[in-house]
């Protein structure tokens, strides 16, 4: 459920018009609602309430939006983070150190210097050489590093290839036939302290059963790890679950489904679970709404050309993803339409041949569940700014990130030897 509704003929977010965004801000311009936000988040937590002492930790990238963060910080969610950079974005927000989580293959040893000074509750490992690293980085700052180890459970997770993470052909995690001497390993290495074991299989999931392999293949290797000797204290269980796109989309299960069978599968375990939810939090409380440039006749279907592209919402090109598309002020008339960006690439396409509300140049429309992977993964491809975001919380609103010109922002003078021209 999200709040993006249609109200006196227009789709307001929250009790704010799009169109007064639009008129104030600009377009193109995503729109996050703190409702909807907070929303997910207590579903979430609802959904968890019987599990003793869960952290979920937000996974920043879906969306690293600082006010974003701050609304979820003070809903008392951790942050899951990748880099140095979201690591400060989530301490700056307000985010308990103690519920911060560092995943990632590539962690440098200068970030991990950084998030030991600063605090962390754990470092969610993907290797043995990752550990090595960071072995050598604690001691030399004399403090001892809370480190996880990341299993990859070889599950297929059903999911687009490029947002699959937990098969074998994936770089993430240790196989987990290997788990055991890794974590033998890991106990070896001095100023690491070996706390934690963690999986994620992929991203978009709409059904439980691969979740649900996954956490069982876990179990198994915390039973054996356990007889090892060793004292697991904490079990990261890792995001993934999907949302609704929009009619015709696959259904992704519910959260509260999600939590019933996570309570089952791990019954038994007597550890504390922690979760990476990205999509699930941000998605559905963001869309980006754009303007109607031109209306160019087609062979098939008239070219809807808006004023966002590729560069703004990279998921349709870079997965063939659907984003669901709506006229601010519907006419209630239906049409079907090529819906494309600016950017001189054939895939700069939001949709082919989508029955949609009938627009023309000049109408604002939307593209909904934009609030994860949306901003976060925008460039300035074309020369074109960085798209500006807008906060909603009731009737308040205010512009979170402002339309910013990279070619501007990054440039430098010439060197000396361009500066002639001969
Ligand atoms: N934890 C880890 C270790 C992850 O790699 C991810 C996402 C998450 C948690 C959060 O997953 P979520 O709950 O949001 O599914 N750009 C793609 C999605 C990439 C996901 C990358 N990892 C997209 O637009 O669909």
């Amino acid at each position: 459920m999200d709040h993006f509704d249609l109200k006196n003929g227009s789709i307001h977010c929250e009790e704010v018009p799009l169109e007064l965004i639009a008129d104030e801000v600009g377009t193109p311009v995503y729109v996050y609602s703190a409702a909807t936000l907070r929303r997910h988040a207590r579903v979430l937590k609802a959904a968890l309430a019987d599990l003793d002492n869960p952290l979920i930790a937000y996974a920043v990238k879906a969306n690293p939006n600082p006010a974003v963060l701050s609304v979820l910080a003070r809903e008392g969610l951790g942050a899951d983070i990748v880099s140095i950079g979201e690591y400060r974005a989530a301490r700056a927000a307000g985010i308990d150190p103690e519920c911060i989580l560092f995943s990632g293959v590539g962690k440098t040893a200068a970030e991990m210097a950084e998030a030991i000074s600063g605090g962390l509750k754990q470092f969610n490992l993907e290797s043995v050489e990752e550990a090595h690293t960071l072995s050598i980085v604690a001691r030399s700052m004399d403090a001892i590093a809370p480190v996880a180890l990341r299993i990859n459970p070889d599950v297929e997770a059903g999911t687009h290839a490029k947002i699959t993470t937990g098969t074998s052909d994936n770089k993430f995690g240790i196989p987990a036939a290997d788990a055991l001497a890794a974590f033998r390993e890991l106990r070896g290495l001095p100023n690491l302290n070996v706390t934690g074991i963690t999986v994620h299989i992929g991203s978009q999931l709409t059904s439980l059963a691969p979740l649900q392999a996954a956490f069982e293949r876990l179990g198994a290797i915390i039973a054996e790890l356990r007889a090892d000797g060793f004292e697991l204290e904490i079990a990261d269980l890792g995001g993934g679950l999907g949302v609704p796109y929009g009619a015709g989309q696959p259904e992704p299960p519910t959260p509260e489904a999600y939590g019933d069978m996570v309570k089952r599968v791990t019954r038994d375990w007597n550890i504390r679970l922690a979760f990476e939810p990205g999509r699930l939090i941000s998605g559905n409380a963001g869309v980006l709404l754009t303007r109607v440039v031109r209306v160019k006749p087609g062979e098939t279907h008239p070219w809807l050309i808006v004023d966002a592209a590729m560069n703004d919402l990279m998921r349709p090109a870079l997965y063939d993803a659907y984003h669901h598309v709506e006229a601010v002020h519907p006419s209630g008339r239906r049409a079907t339409a090529h819906v494309v960006g600016p950017v001189c690439e054939s895939g700069d396409t939001f949709a082919m041949a989508r029955e949609m509300d009938e627009v023309a140049e000049g109408d604002l429309i939307i593209f909904r569940t934009a609030g994860a992977y949306g901003a976060a993964m925008s460039s300035g491809y074309n020369s074109r700014p960085l798209t500006p975001e807008v906060l909603v919380d009731g009737d308040r609103w205010a512009l979170v990130r402002r339309r910013l010109d990279l070619a501007d922002a990054a440039s430098l003078p010439l060197p000396e030897w361009l500066r002639s021209r001969d």
